[in-house]
């Protein structure tokens, strides 16, 4: 590694293209460690010690898509499907307030079930009944949808453009295309929400040119939110016997995600913790992340959100998850958030209102 890439760092100068690759394809024990202690000086100075917790219900497995990798895939037959009622949503985003976490995020698979007057009477009803911030994770919808669930109060939303590679990407999705994620990503941010984003490392086909590629779209799309995880290979898809993405590139992809895109909120992710139940979370958390995902989901439906096989957390209570997710947060000197953890780059309506 030239010096000059690590002084680049260290004077917070733009990274081109070149220069993340041979950053990714560093292999050497005493360099990484260097790269991940200069992307955790970045995140202390730009967020700070401050862990965000942000409570997810997993509301419906159902979806209408077929992508290559995802467990809940629609011709996946083997897997039980379930829904909540919004009822029972609610009462788990009162249950998630009450354990103290200031967002829920509502992530399900492509489910049309959920009209849009329903998912705006949720929308309204968690937000008269709890004092958290929300997170909408249910896919590709129109932009009069977004705009609504928008008015509702939702203030956020997470949509992953999964690789910036096209090809790959129409490989893998048979049902959208990489244009019309970007095209999403663009209404979002026009909508006033804040806006997260992420990749998958290590799918089949993904080189580390496109990984770096990856994290520069990160930074043009100018994101609140990345989601960084490894994919993991499921054996009831068509991707089945495929390896799975290492958490060492995982971890490196997170460092340089903080290093070029400075402020945004990076979540330490349950894959990665999949891959590395130990110890994942808190190497992310000390290589740039500074948010967890606890799930809040109710006990009786964890094992059929099964995107990846031998998911963490399936058999925990929410309460068991939230001991020892602070237990982790503790463990390595940092505090945990007692507010929204709103995006730090813009204050939208939404937001304010808090
Ligand atoms: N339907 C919504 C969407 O597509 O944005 C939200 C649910 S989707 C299952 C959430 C994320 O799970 C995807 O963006 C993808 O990155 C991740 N995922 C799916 N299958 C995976 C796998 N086999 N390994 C790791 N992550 C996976
Ligand atoms: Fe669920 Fe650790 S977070 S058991």
């Amino acid at each position: 590694m030239t010096k000059n890439i690590w002084e680049k760092i260290d004077s917070e100068q733009e990274l081109n293209h070149e220069e993340l690759c041979s950053l990714l394809a560093m292999e050497n024990a005493e360099q990484l460690e260097l790269l991940y202690q200069k992307a955790d000086k970045i995140r202390k100075k730009y967020v700070g010690d401050e862990v965000h917790l942000r409570g997810l219900i997993e509301f419906s497995n159902y979806c209408r898509n077929n992508c290559l990798y995802c467990g809940i895939r629609r011709d996946n037959k083997k897997i039980k499907r379930y829904r909540m009622q919004i009822d029972e949503i609610l009462d788990t985003a009162i249950l998630a307030a009450n354990l103290g976490y200031k967002t829920v995020v509502l992530q399900s698979g492509e489910d049309m079930y959920y009209t849009t007057d329903k998912l705006v009477e949720l929308i309204r009803f968690i937000k008269k009944n709890a004092d958290v911030a929300i997170t909408l994770s249910i896919g590709e919808r129109s932009y009069e949808d977004y705009a609504r669930f928008f008015e509702a109060g939702a203030d956020r939303y997470l949509i992953r453009f999964e690789t910036s590679n096209p090809e790959l990407y129409a490989k893998l999705h048979p049902d959208s295309s990489f244009e019309n994620r970007m095209k999403i990503l663009n209404w979002l941010k026009q909508i006033g929400y804040q806006t997260g984003s992420g990749v998958m490392i290590g799918l089949p086909g993904q080189s580390i040119e496109d990984l770096a590629r990856d994290i520069l779209k990160f930074k043009e799309l100018d994101l609140d939110m990345i989601g960084v995880g490894p994919y993991i290979c499921h054996p009831d898809t068509p991707l089945a016997g495929n390896p799975n993405g290492t958490a060492e590139m995982t971890l490196k992809v997170i460092a340089l995600t903080r290093i070029v895109t400075k402020n945004t909120h990076i979540p330490a992710t349950t894959a990665l913790a999949t891959l590395r139940p130990a110890d994942g979370r808190e190497k992310a958390l000390k290589a740039g992340a500074n948010v967890i995902m606890p799930n809040v989901s109710p006990i009786k439906y964890r094992e059929y959100y099964e995107l990846y096989p031998n998911k963490i957390c399936i058999r925990e209570t929410e309460r068991q998850c939230n001991d020892c997710i602070k237990r982790r947060i503790y463990s390595i000197g940092r505090t945990i958030s007692k507010g929204y953890g709103h995006s730090l780059k813009k204050k939208t309506d939404n937001a304010i209102a808090f």
